[in-house]
């Protein structure tokens, strides 16, 4: 029986989850979702099943794999940065075993269907790792095949995920006698920190800026843990969605990597203060320094060179710094919370 290919999004609850669910509903692509927790009220008319398990139970793998034709995945579930280092050993079940069967789960739907299996992947600056602050000062913006030293639990499992993903799609059972004529079709993104308008994160190092922002629209104190001068990389979730998007659908030809490197701007804590302030005046933003969080951000770059990205398959980002502030995150936060722009 022939039946119409569905997109499989993991960890669909997410942040990312939920802007992509409402984008591909847009585009009118069936999709069917996998969380650990029921799908929310607002995202489960729009897509066609939710499975609630986990990524490292064979048992609801296997039964999607009987049920639904699948084209393309978004391996979205994840144990990010900070409640990793808290539970190192689930993070690296959740983000390596549960990415090797999401991987083994693709090559089956490929051979199944007889066409490769589109894997989005996203990764993350997590992945670079420096020595101390000298170095990333030094490095400035970094590309893609450079530091890739992570000090963080999800920083090493998101790199060998990049690494599990580039085997599938070039070298799966390269030695066996009838080498597969399908591959993973494997394409990670380098993610910058994610400031959504619609969500807050949960567990991550860059959860800084996002909680700033929405505290202060909320009109709640907080103390930001990283230092003033602290720069990472930061990308307005509508822009991430997109990337997600504009990568899943470039001919397999036009890749020169694997993986890519995207980013947006790269603002300092100040910065963003003096954003937030502008906006919310009466905002109360301090700062009480976490050494061990600060460690992890200055191990990040304070920005990534995407060209790769901007050459292959035009990345271009349309969010800066001012208008992802001024004219994406203060506009919708407000009307989320108190229901004016
Ligand atoms: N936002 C992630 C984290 O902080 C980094 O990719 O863990």
């Amino acid at each position: 029986m022939s039946r119409k290919p569905v997109v499989l999004i993991t960890g669909a609850g997410g942040e990312i989850g939920h802007g992509l669910i409402q984008k591909l509903q847009l585009m009118g692509r069936p999709m069917i979702t996998l969380d650990l927790v029921p799908i929310a009220g607002d995202l489960a008319g729009l897509v066609r099943q939710h499975y609630t398990g986990s990524i490292l139970d064979k048992q609801i793998l296997d039964r999607i794999l009987t049920e639904y034709e699948i084209d393309l995945i978004f391996h979205l579930a994840a144990v990010l940065s900070t409640r990793g280092e808290f539970a190192p050993i689930i993070a690296h079940q959740v983000n390596v075993e549960g990415t090797l069967n999401m991987l083994e789960f693709a090559q089956h739907q490929g051979e199944s269907h007889g066409r490769s299996v589109t894997f989005l992947y996203p990764s993350s600056i997590a992945v670079y790792g420096f020595a101390n602050l000298q170095e990333k000062n030094r490095a400035g913006k970094v590309c893609e095949d450079l530091y890739n030293h992570p000090i963080t639990m999800y920083g090493c499992n998101k790199l060998y995920g990049e690494q599990l993903g580039n085997y599938y799609c070039n070298y799966y059972k390269q030695l066996a006698a009838l080498e597969s004529s399908m591959r993973v079709d494997f394409r990670g993104l380098r993610f910058p920190g994610l400031i959504s308008a619609q969500t807050l994160p949960s567990g991550g190092t860059s959860d800084y800026a996002p909680e700033m922002i929405h505290a202060a629209a909320m009109g709640k104190s907080y103390d930001c843990f990283v230092r003033d001068n602290s720069k990472i990389p930061f990308m307005a979730m509508p822009d991430a969605i997109d990337s997600l998007l504009q990568l899943a659908s470039v001919p397999r030809k036009d890749l020169s990597r694997v993986v890519y490197n995207v980013g947006a701007f790269a603002p300092s804590v100040e910065q963003m203060k003096k954003l937030i302030f502008e906006e919310f005046p009466l905002a109360q933003i301090g700062t009480k320094i976490d050494e061990k969080r600060q460690r992890i951000i200055d191990s990040w770059p304070e920005d990534v060179d995407d060209s790769a990205a901007r050459n292959d398959w035009g990345h271009a980002p349309r969010y800066d710094l001012n208008s992802a502030f001024r004219d994406y995150l203060f506009p919708k936060i407000k009307e989320q919370y108190h229901g004016t722009k």
